[in-house]
């Protein structure tokens, strides 16, 4: 597990910044206004912040931009780092600025001089979702951080505030471990096992074998791991923080730990990349472990669909009929088209036996959704437009891009099979659509729902602002927050 840097909280003292060592944050605003600690920089460099704004070098930075100065005189630090940041930023800054002084942190400890920014949590979060590295399995691990200090005006107020903001930042490691991870090391009962784990910090967790999908009829989900040596599980976890009896929102994983194709092989060019296929499975168990940190006020239950896809003699053919729990009979055409049957079962039985009152499925499920929206936006697709407004409301407030796409009985036609109720791909035309339409069939009428492809976003080549390149854990904010606005604010008023 990779851990998170350690953060302290202390008053302001500024006669403790002259022998700081590492690096020291201090926060201007454009109108380069200085506050007490900045003043103090300032006077200690004999005038080095003053002459920064003077020479209109804070006015041209965008707020969240950081500048530094090297091995600053009259202190002890080895760098101060200006940061362009006013005293009442938004969300996004204030998590910019902190990923920016992250990002350039290295082994050094780091000072943040935080006075009374009234987001000076936002930038703790920012420092914190910045400094990760994926080394598991490097012989030389990435160099140690320095740890990080915040002073603060009102500092066990920003602590307090940083608390569940780091539950969620220790939720998005936790889905971006489970992501980088190679398939011979996330196997499936590997995949089980970091889960049942999760009963340490409060989850209920139970992990259904072979014998027990066989029982439940999850003839769709057992057919995509059939190649494989790793057995098919099923995951589900529990969080009953919210009122006793009230309906849990149901959140659903796809878990394919490798995605070979199965009979209908890939190429081999990039198929390495498919160790994240279990990148759905593996939002649901972030989620899951924030919320339980953060002790939500809330009923939430996630289902993950452990398998593997692999060919085999024991594997399923193309034009192979099986059948799914809800008693639909699936054409496999194509093997490639694995997630959907995962899905189809684990949805069906999270409806049945739990009776939610609102369904989010995730899933790396087509490569059409990136064809359509690359890697800046997850596809949305939604029967019921009051929830689909809320997701996209609180992906928004997070930075998480995602995009409405359309549903529609028309597209049925292109999922049509002779021998079955249905096919399990339509081919080219409308990929993601079609994919979205196959799960439709398995959502109870009235029931909520939400599917979300995140094909594009779970894992990118290039970094962002708030992950190094490899899996984003894009997706764990949005939930946490959607979650907090439909289940804890309702407790609260
Ligand atoms: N896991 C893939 C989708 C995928 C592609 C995820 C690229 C991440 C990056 C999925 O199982 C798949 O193979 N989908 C097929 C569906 C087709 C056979 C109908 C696809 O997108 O080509
Ligand atoms: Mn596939
Ligand atoms: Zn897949």
């Amino acid at each position: 597990m990779t851990e998170q840097l350690a953060f302290e909280f202390h008053d302001t003292d500024l006669d403790a910044i002259a022998a700081a060592s590492g690096r020291v944050a201090v926060f201007v605003g454009s109108d380069g206004k200085l506050d007490p600690a900045a003043r103090r920089v300032n006077r200690l460099t004999k005038g080095a912040l003053a002459r920064l704004v003077e020479a209109g070098e804070i006015g041209k930075m965008k707020a969240g931009e950081v500048k530094s100065l090297g091995y600053p005189a009259g202190m002890a630090a080895k760098a101060v780092d200006v940061v362009c940041l006013p005293r009442r930023p938004s969300v996004a800054e204030a998590r910019k600025a902190g990923a920016a002084l992250s990002a350039r942190q290295g082994g050094s400890a780091l000072l943040l001089l935080l006075g009374s920014n009234n987001r000076a949590a936002e930038v703790v979060l920012g420092c914190a979702l910045r400094a990760y590295d994926f080394d598991a399995h490097m012989s030389k691990k990435a160099d140690a951080r320095g740890a990080v200090t915040v002073m603060a005006t009102k500092s066990a107020e920003v602590a307090s505030e940083a608390k569940p903001l780091l539950a969620k930042a220790e939720g998005v490691f936790f889905t971006r471990d489970l992501t980088n991870e190679p398939a011979n090391v996330l196997t499936t009962t590997e995949f089980a096992n970091r889960l049942a784990a999760l009963e340490k910090i409060g989850l209920k967790v139970e992990v259904l074998e072979e014998k027990d999908l066989q029982k439940l009829g999850m003839g769709a989900l057992l057919s995509v791991g059939h190649g494989s040596i790793s057995p098919s599980k099923v995951v589900v976890m529990q969080w009953n923080g919210g009122k006793k009896g009230d309906a849990p929102l149901a959140l659903v994983g796809k878990g394919v730990v490798f995605d070979t194709g199965g009979i209908s092989l890939k190429p081999a060019a990039g198929m390495e990349d498919m160790t994240m296929d279990m990148g759905g499975a593996g939002v649901v168990s972030g989620v899951m472990k924030s919320l339980a940190l953060r002790k939500a006020k809330a009923n939430v239950v996630g289902l993950v669909g452990i398998v593997e896809n692999m060919p085999s003699d024991r594997a399923t053919r193309p034009g192979d009929v099986v059948t799914s729990m809800k008693g639909d009979t699936i054409e496999v055409i194509n093997t490639d088209a694995e997630g959907r049957l995962v899905l189809a079962d684990v949805m069906w039985y999270a409806q049945e036996r739990f009776k939610p009152r609102g369904m989010i499925d995730l899933a790396t499920l087509t490569g059409a959704i990136i064809v359509g929206l690359g890697h800046e936006n997850a596809g949305v697709f939604s029967n019921d437009d009051d929830l689909c407004k809320s997701f996209l409301k609180a992906a928004e407030a997070e930075g998480e891009g995602a995009w409405r796409m359309p549903i529609g009985e028309a597209y049925n036609a292109l999922i049509k099979s002779r021998v079955a109720d249905v096919s399990n791909s339509g081919g080219r035309p409308a990929g993601s659509i079609t994919a979205a339409m196959f799960l439709k069939r398995f959502v109870k009428d009235d029931m909520p729902w939400i599917h979300l492809d995140i094909a594009g976003v779970a894992s990118v080549k290039s970094g962002t602002a708030f992950s190094p390149k490899g899996a984003t854990g894009w997706g764990v904010l949005a939930l946490n927050r959607l979650v907090a606005d439909m289940c804890e604010a309702a407790d609260e008023g």
